[in-house]
């Protein structure tokens, strides 16, 4: 893909202006758009934000079906886009640009978005950026506080389970990543073989709140292993012939608190190791860490995470709940955040449905295989 550069190549020209931007979002099943206007002092205002979910499209069929996904966006990005202009009070002259989620996804929801965002870029003369998904996680805790760079994210969602040092816009330093399901996914399956609706992860959390976790014994991945990976699938699979046991209401709550506190328990203890090795990386510098992506949303895990912040160190900081899973307003902030250092695409950017966000780190450890949305890096 390429990105050119505004003016005198420095950005100047835009770096000291507000600027507003349509935010475009059709990577997995949810259509959103939103409007966010970036203060020239760095202050965010989220001016409107719509998903439009498709879950009772795919429920029948336990998860996300690619090819009704591709034809929800299709019927409903130009309504759900009408109407976060008409939420945040703003016609198309208002905008300073478009940035549209140009992937990793699926790739036919991610045509449909980034082709939208095109064509609105194309009809107002305005710059596209094309979004990296990750990247809008990434800046997604930045909508409702001031976070400055650099930070230790852990991206934990259906698609990607990762730890990043993310050292501005645009530069992250992967540190671990999943060697085979996403966080998420572990939930979405495991929740599938308890019997919960799609998507299982909210599900899973309810049923645990009435469970004991102590009345199961589950595998703990990767024991004794010195880097930051994850591993979910030895717990997908002893959950689900733990699942086809059961025979009564309390032992399905107690197997899902079980689950849930497996799976906070490995991100956990990454995170202390990533904890450890970002603040040899980053001597004299404030040590902040932040959690986004669908699975930021559960209670266990960040209760978790803010023990391991307190143990090293660390400030704690997720998204606001709605903006923990897909949503338009961080591709819209990921966009504005390019835009201010004078950064946009081309016309012909092109879908990416595998477009890890430390290419680098992909190529030389490509520790991840295909998943729902593509190489989980
Ligand atoms: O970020 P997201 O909306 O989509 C991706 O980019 O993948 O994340 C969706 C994932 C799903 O796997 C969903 O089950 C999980 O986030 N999730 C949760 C919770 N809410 C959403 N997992 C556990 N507990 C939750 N409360
Ligand atoms: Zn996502």
């Amino acid at each position: 893909m390429t990105f050119r550069l505004l003016q005198d190549g420095t950005g100047s020209r835009n770096r000291m202006t507000d600027l507003t931007l349509l935010g475009l979002e059709t990577s997995c099943d949810e259509t959103a758009a939103a409007v966010v206007r970036r203060r020239a002092d760095g202050r965010v205002e989220i001016l409107s934000s719509i998903v439009g979910s498709q879950i009772a499209a795919h429920a029948p069929y336990g998860g996300v079906v690619p090819e009704i996904a591709a034809r929800a966006h299709v019927e409903s990005i130009d309504g759900i886009t009408a109407e976060a202009m008409r939420a945040a009070g703003l016609t198309y002259a208002d905008l300073d640009g478009v940035a549209a989620t140009a992937g990793p996804g699926l790739v036919g929801g991610v045509m449909v978005g980034l082709a939208f965002g095109k064509a609105v870029a194309l009809a107002r003369s305005l710059p596209l950026i094309a979004v990296n998904h990750l990247e809008g996680h990434a800046v997604s805790a930045r909508l409702a506080a001031d976070i400055p760079y650099p930070f230790l994210l852990l991206l934990v969602s259906g698609g990607h389970c990762q730890l990043l040092a993310v050292e501005g816009v645009g530069a992250c330093k992967r540190l671990g990543s999943t060697i085979d399901d996403a966080a998420g996914e572990a939930f979405d399956k495991i929740a599938k073989s308890l019997g919960l609706p799609y998507p299982g992860g909210p599900a899973l959390e309810k049923l645990a709140t009435t469970g004991d976790a102590s009345k199961f014994e589950l595998p703990r991945a990767l024991l004794g292993r010195e880097d930051c990976d994850f591993s979910f699938s030895g717990l997908k699979t002893a959950a689900a012939r733990q699942a086809e046991k059961i025979t009564d209401e309390q032992s399905r709550a107690d197997l899902a608190a079980a689950v849930q506190a497996a799976i906070a328990r490995q991100l956990s203890e990454r995170t202390d190791r990533a904890m450890k090795l970002y603040r040899e990386s980053h001597p004299d510098q404030p040590l902040r860490f932040v959690v986004a992506g669908g699975v930021a949303a559960n209670g266990a895990v960040k209760a978790a995470l803010r023990r391991n912040c307190d143990d090293n160190g660390f400030s704690f900081d997720a998204p606001p709940l709605a903006y923990c899973t897909d949503n338009a307003a961080m591709i819209a902030l990921a966009g504005a955040e390019r835009l201010a250092l004078g950064i946009f695409d081309d016309l012909d950017a092109v879908a990416r449905p595998r477009w890890p966000l430390d290419e680098a780190a992909a190529l030389s450890h490509p520790s991840n295989s295909f998943g729902r949305k593509g190489a989980k890096a």
